[in-house]
């Protein structure tokens, strides 16, 4: 029914009309007062709309817009859409509704996925989409650019507080659980928004670890671990796709119809909508040199696969263009019609043709109270307690609560900090739009334990300098029992978070450093996107949480956990670098061990998976079903897990798996499963797993994926047993 009310618009329509639902404008253009949003401005928006028939817009109508502005911004473009428009077709508008409804005043911030990953929890992770669909649907809007699904193995990207961390498996859970947030049952449901998996393929290994450049990734790595979370997402459901921005091996992404037609459309069977990312159209042309001029700009972009363009710089010239390149015949009409019937699709998937306003209703799914716990809950499983020593025979943490506390470092008095990007503004640094209820650190440690045992020289914002030098900041020190130190990163966002060094800004190294010189444990707080290096100062701290980008409640997470209302129980979704020059993910083929240099492990500050807990879970008693399988059978691995501390708490139980030897050369190790269980202190638990041979697969040279006959290991928390598989009878 919708595939032939789609083929009656299509036939009604003009190819100006086609190509302006290929076109999505900045808001910038639409609004009253331009880059700061406001209403519609009328002209503007007919001008837009009428004259050049755009499908879409996206993101904000103003800095601290709130869920009823938003709702009246899309209730007045959509009047004007249906109302005076030859078609009548509705306006799609997306949003970037990263870690909660970021562009919504008084909505509810989760932890950046980096974090979320570190909780290792994807119903947790399908919780917070949840919810960030039934805001961001309950400020008129059904598209949300979000989740990114690259994976975060080069640390000095800017948006790798984005990503859910290093491992193929975790990014596809977490990703696919996501998605399915998002879309819950269906997109006419009002509390579902469309997804968008981005930035289809590779963006997240720029070679230099600068925002957009390009990266080299062979076929098989490509495959092997690029490809899956964005298959997973492709099975899930996921409605639309925006494209990686960069180049990989030499071509940019918008341009290669080998990665947006061949393989995301004939193989991965990707029926959705392509955006492509900000004005990168207009880039082919200017940055990539592809094209000789914007007409040939787009028809490479177009005739590679893509069906909308955001903001293509000057909206007016891109649907000039675009008619240009189709009267030149470098587009066909067949591919534009392609493109519209996929806008005109994830339109009516919204129900936007049905009604394209608010719905009644929707506004009370803002702001409900149980969303605030959810992010409390979220931040809570995510701090991931990465060293705690032992000093006089007691662990420094958790700390008492009658201690003398100084709150010291430029994290502990900013909002920024624990926000990162996406927090009501692109960079999230503007502190004034956070609501009043969102503490700080310093704040939440006060409430924690009271004002007159918090000792805190911290002035108002992370880049303030008193912030970082001794003698301001660690004023009083001498009368205190212990130093809560808050380093990190404040905001930023693509581009803007480019460094050119990973260890933590010298002047917070010094300050870390004389902050040891006075015999008082020091407990670092790490609040960052990435992982700064702190090889030079961690020996000094008496223990170090990472807290990442924890959200709205992470601070009051942090305190619980500081102060022992909380078992700590995330765990790194990354290798933690110990040097900027060592970069290495777990799973490395060449970074790992090397015979010729006596088999050392390889040198990181802390491994994927390292994260501890007040208390000890111990895992013993390894146990596989069988020591071989055939064919489609299936090996059940069980340990047992026994919480021995005092605490009750959650431990996230690994399984690795490793080929012994392979066509390929083999990942050093692998992870297969991982589940996270609730333990009382004292009490024991079996888990068990189910493997197959799909577990022990990779991409050949063929680029085929197969599992080959062999020797392999399964490893889960510190255990070895081995296996073999045998399906084809061939023998390595
Ligand atoms: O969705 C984002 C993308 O991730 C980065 N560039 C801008 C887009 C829209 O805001």
């Amino acid at each position: 029914k919708v595939d032939r009310k789609i083929r009656d618009l299509l036939g009604k329509m003009t190819l100006e009309e086609k190509i302006g639902q290929m076109t999505q404008v900045n808001y910038s253009e639409i609004g009253e007062k331009g880059w700061a949003g406001g209403m519609p401005a009328r002209d503007k928006l007919r001008k837009a709309l009428l004259e050049y028939h755009v499908g879409s817009i996206l993101n904000t109508p103003g800095e601290g817009a709130d869920a009823v502005m938003w709702r009246e911004v899309i209730r007045k473009i959509q009047e004007m859409a249906v109302t005076e428009t030859r078609l009548k077709i509705p306006v799609i508008y997306g949003v970037d509704a990263i870690h909660g409804v970021s562009y919504t005043a008084n909505s509810t911030l989760f932890p950046h996925n980096i974090g979320t990953a570190a909780g290792r929890d994807p119903e947790l992770a399908k919780k917070i989409a949840q919810v960030t669909a039934a805001e961001t649907r309950a400020s008129g809007i059904r598209w949300n650019f979000d989740p990114v699904l690259g994976l975060g193995r080069q640390p000095l990207w800017p948006r790798f507080e984005e990503t859910f961390g290093e491992d193929v498996l975790l990014v596809t859970e977490m990703g696919r659980a996501t998605i399915v947030g998002y879309e819950g049952d269906g997109l006419k449901n009002p509390t579902a928004v469309a997804s968008c998996m981005k930035h289809y393929i590779g963006y997240s290994v720029p070679r230099n670890g600068k925002d957009r450049t390009g990266a080299y990734i062979s076929d098989i790595d490509l495959r092997e671990r690029f490809l899956p979370p964005f298959k997973a997402a492709v099975d899930a459901g996921a409605t639309t796709l925006m494209v990686n921005s960069a180049a990989i091996n030499d071509i940019p992404v918008h341009a290669d119809k080998k990665l947006l037609t061949d393989l995301l459309r004939d193989e991965l069977g990707f029926g959705g909508l392509v955006v492509t990312d900000w004005e990168d159209i207009i880039y082919l042309k200017d940055k990539h040199r592809m094209a000789k001029d914007n007409v040939h700009a787009i028809a490479l972009a177009i005739n590679a696969g893509v069906d909308m363009s955001m903001v293509p710089m000057r909206y007016v010239e891109f649907c000039e263009d675009l008619k240009k390149a189709v009267d030149m015949g470098l587009v066909s009409e067949a591919r534009i019609d392609e493109a519209v019937t996929r806008v005109l699709r994830t339109k009516f998937k919204l129900g936007l043709f049905d009604n394209p306003y608010p719905e009644k209703g929707v506004e009370d799914n803002f702001g409900k109270p149980e969303y605030a716990e959810l992010a409390l809950e979220a931040a809570r499983e995510s701090v991931t307690l990465l060293k705690n020593d032992t000093l006089l025979g007691n662990p420094v943490l958790p700390l008492a609560k009658d201690m003398k506390i100084l709150v010291a470092g430029p994290a502990s008095n900013s909002l920024a900090a624990l926000h990162g990007s996406w927090s009501y503004t692109h960079w999230g640094a503007k502190e004034n739009l956070y609501s009043k209820a969102t503490l700080t650190l310093k704040e939440a440690i006060e409430k924690k334990v009271g004002k007159e045992n918090v000792l805190c020289q911290a002035v108002t914002d992370f880049h303030a300098q008193a912030n970082t030098d001794p003698a301001t900041a660690l004023k009083g020190i001498e009368g205190v029992d212990a130093v809560i130190l808050c380093l990190g990163e404040g905001g930023y966002a693509e581009k803007g978070g480019d460094i050119n060094e990973l260890d933590l800004p010298a002047e917070q190294i010094s300050l870390a450093k004389v902050a040891a010189l006075y015999g008082k444990p020091v407990v670092l707080v790490l609040a960052e996107g990435r992982p700064r290096i702190v090889r030079e100062i961690e020996p000094a701290m008496a223990a170090v949480l990472d807290a990442y980008r924890p959200g709205s409640k992470g601070a009051d997470a942090v305190a619980d956990i500081l102060f022992g209302d909380h078992n700590p129980s995330g765990i790194l979704p990354f290798s933690y670098p110990k040097y900027s020059g060592n970069i290495t993910t777990y799973d490395g083929k060449f970074d790992t061990v090397s015979p010729r240099y006596g088999g050392k492990p390889r040198d990181v500050q802390w491994d994927f998976g390292h994260g501890l807990s007040y208390g000890k879970f111990e895992l013993s008693e390894l146990k596989l079903n069988s020591n071989s399988i055939r064919g489609g059978q299936k090996l059940t691995v069980s340990v047992k897990v026994t919480n021995t501390g005092q605490m009750d708490g959650k431990k996230t139980v690994e399984l690795y798996t490793r080929d012994l030897w392979a066509s390929v050369a083999p990942d050093w190790k692998r992870l297969r499963k991982f589940k996270k269980i609730v333990l009382k202190a004292g009490e024991s638990q079996t888990v068990s797993f189910v493997i197959d041979r799909n577990d022990l697969s990779f991409v050949n040279r063929d680029l085929k994926r197969v599992t080959e006959d062999g020797d392999f290991e399964v490893m889960v928390g510190g255990m070895t047993e081995k296996f073999t598989y045998q399906n084809s009878g061939k023998r390595l």
